[in-house]
């Protein structure tokens, strides 16, 4: 009998110390003290005994059970404790690590330049005026005496909204009509000095075309302004732009809104090869007496000039950019250049 129980504590203790979790301790915990574990039952011998050799063996079971209990206690703390630290050591922050860095962003080379080209046109008394980007046809086409059915509707491959009622403006030449007709509403008269920045939608898209792009218009309505008044503009706005006596030449050119209507070309010199060639640029003329009857403006009384540019050529060439694409794939590589 004795035997036994010494064989049970011995086992008891070996297991208790080898337990590797606190569940695996738990499991041990009924497995002998529980009520049918093993040391629990060795109670059951008593009734069978003389009552002598009852009160010795009771108490050396009670004994081993308290000893038990005891291990498991031990072992329980220790099981904690190691779990603790093993919790705390996978949650270590290592403050010694370099950062990773927060990259500061900069702002898009387009809107780098939308903002140059604002500021330079300001600075020459240009006020900047905006309309939206979906127009109507009276807007986009009517009114700058592109009528229906007039081939230069083909020019400009119109994205139609809805039933066609409407278009994403195709330039930002609509803003001069809501511009002027907005002066003419209030009962006020010319001088309108106004530049337009803003996107602009034609259904073409390859190396040097996309399907969205940005225009910005300009627009000076006044008595005697003349073409000379327009070149003389355009020539100091694109010296500023690149920082350099630009060549410029202005070539006869058609647009139904203006006459006569020019497009400007700049000289570009390849830095690498020594040689250069004429870049379009633009476009610009003299506004159409039919663009002023359209608004409600004397043409007698007033001239004016216009022009459109297109941003992503400006900034092409203003960086060396050779892909109009780079500029809306949103590759980081690309635009971190120009942070
Ligand atoms: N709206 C024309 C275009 O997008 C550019 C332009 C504007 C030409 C003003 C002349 C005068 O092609």
């Amino acid at each position: 009998m004795s035997d036994s129980l010494e064989a049970i504590q011995q086992a008891a203790l070996a297991e208790i110390a080898g337990a590797q979790d606190s569940r695996a301790l738990e499991q041990l915990r009924v497995q002998y003290l529980g009520r049918k574990g093993r040391v629990t039952e060795q109670l059951k011998q008593l009734g069978a005994m003389e009552p002598e050799a009852r009160k010795a063996f009771g108490d050396r079971v009670n004994k081993v059970k308290a000893l038990v209990g005891a291990a498991i206690e031990n072992r329980a703390d220790t099981l904690a404790q190691a779990e603790l630290a093993a919790r705390l050591a996978g949650e270590t922050i290592d403050v010694t690590l370099p950062g990773r860095g927060e990259g500061v962003g900069g702002l898009h080379p387009l809107t780098r330049s939308l903002q140059r080209i604002e500021r330079l046109f300001n600075e020459l008394g240009f006020e900047t005026m905006q309309g939206p980007e979906i127009e109507d046809d009276f807007h986009n086409f009517g009114a700058l005496n592109i009528p229906e059915l007039h081939p230069a509707r083909a020019m400009q491959d119109t994205f139609y909204v809805d039933d066609g009622a409407r278009v994403l403006r195709t330039h930002t030449s609509p803003v001069q009509i809501r511009t002027m007709r907005a002066v003419v509403e209030s009962g006020a008269e010319p001088p309108i000095r106004i530049i337009c920045p803003g996107r602009v939608y034609r259904c073409d898209s390859d190396r040097t075309h996309s399907p969205m792009f940005h225009q910005v218009e300009g627009l000076y309505v006044a008595e005697n302004v003349h073409f000379t008044d327009l070149k003389y503009d355009l020539q100091t706005f694109l010296s500023r732009f690149f920082e350099t006596e630009v060549k410029a030449l202005f070539r006869p050119s058609y647009f139904p809104f203006v006459e006569p209507g020019a497009d400007v070309h700049m000289w570009w010199q390849d830095p690498t090869r020594g040689t250069g060639r004429w870049l379009e640029l633009l476009g610009c003329g003299m506004v159409h007496p039919k663009v002023f009857e359209a608004v409600g403006i004397d043409p007698e009384k007033y001239t004016g000039y216009a022009f459109g540019m297109g941003v992503e050529r400006l900034t092409m060439l203003r960086y060396g950019v050779d892909d109009l694409r780079l500029f809306f794939n949103n590759d980081l590589r690309f635009l971190r250049q120009f942070a």
